[in-house]
């Protein structure tokens, strides 16, 4: 029986795929391996379920001498050194589609928040600050007839347009290829990066994390931003420059941000806490009871595929 590691113990039945078919060992909740530790781990285990918190580095594959699996509960796998795992033929596979919807959903639901000041006026009626109806009292922006600056269409990127644009916003995009399928269903304009900046009301992330997009979001890219733009990232922390994001939006240079996702998760920016126009979850993009199941079995079958010499559901390497 091959021999699996797990890094979570995921909630009863989520892994059940894996019955009798395996020999499992879970990591126990909240304990946190450095890379020798989890090389150690992964020393005679043929495959592992990991999570995107899960650095998967060299050192960590230099002790995995039997691992040829890495099952990624996640779409995302800039936690593991990909080339490093192509070069020792180890499989790398993902969760994409089935966390698609959830994780737009939220983005949709962080831009109505943020712009509509709905944590402020949470607070402003917990503090017994509401003394009556006032025509200016909390007032926000509508999402309809906003320019929105999509940043990546990928299946996630492209599901937010298509929600957006149904609310009546447009959209333009940046992307590295033309995608005229979806111009044609969101009525999406293709404009260069500089472009989006300079011009869109609110600009939306959705591009996966390498080395090209790392602070793709920097004090430069902020600084073309208009006063009253919105920032909202549900995508990866470290696109963006977590500091000079803190301090566009102390010094008022944009006008708000909404992130789910941060650069040295779990640290946030002591600042992104604590301004009024900043909005912030916990990486909680795809935690939908249905997504989250999901992901787990479509973890389980790539891992099980890969391991029975089949071609798994998402195969990254
Ligand atoms: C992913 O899958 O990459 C998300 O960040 C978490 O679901």
């Amino acid at each position: 029986m091959h021999k699996i590691y797990v890094t979570y113990p995921f909630p009863d039945g989520w892994l059940s795929l894996l019955n009798g078919k395996v020999e499992i060992e879970v990591q126990p909740k909240n304990q946190f391996l450095s890379s020798n530790e989890l090389g150690e781990r992964l020393k005679n285990k043929d495959g592992a379920i990991v999570l995107l918190s899960d650095k998967i580095d060299k050192t960590v594959l230099n002790k995995a001498k039997n691992l040829k699996v890495i099952s990624n509960y996640a779409v995302g796998h800039d936690n593991i050194d990909i080339n490093e795992a192509k070069k020792r033929g180890i499989i790398v596979t993902n969760t994409p589609d089935i966390l698609t919807n959830a994780t737009a959903e939220l983005t949709v639901c962080l831009i109505f928040t943020l712009i509509r000041r709905i944590i402020e006026s949470r607070e402003f009626l917990r503090l017994g600050k509401f003394t009556g109806w006032e025509p200016d009292l909390l007032l926000g922006y509508e999402l309809k007839g906003k320019l929105v600056g999509i940043l990546g269409v990928g299946r996630i990127g492209t599901e937010v347009s298509r929600k957006l644009h149904a609310l009546g916003a447009e959209i333009v995009y940046y992307d590295s290829s033309k995608k005229k399928e979806f111009e044609k269903e969101t009525e999406a304009k293709k404009k260069d990066l500089k472009w989006i900046l300079n011009n869109a009301d609110i600009i939306s992330i959705h591009l996966p994390l390498t080395k090209d997009t790392h602070h793709l979001i920097d004090e430069k890219e902020l600084s073309l931003m208009k006063e009253t733009a919105f920032l909202i990232n549900t995508g990866r922390g470290s696109i963006i420059n977590e500091s000079a994001l803190a301090d566009a939006l102390r010094l008022g240079k944009i006008g708000g941000a909404a992130l789910d996702v941060f650069e040295h998760e779990p640290g946030v920016n002591p600042h992104l806490l604590r301004l009024k126009n900043v909005v912030v979850t916990p990486h909680i993009g795809s935690a939908t009871y249905r997504a989250r199941k999901g992901m787990a079995e479509i973890a389980c079958k790539n891992l099980l595929a890969a391991l029975e010499g089949e071609e798994p559901l998402y195969r990254v390497v």
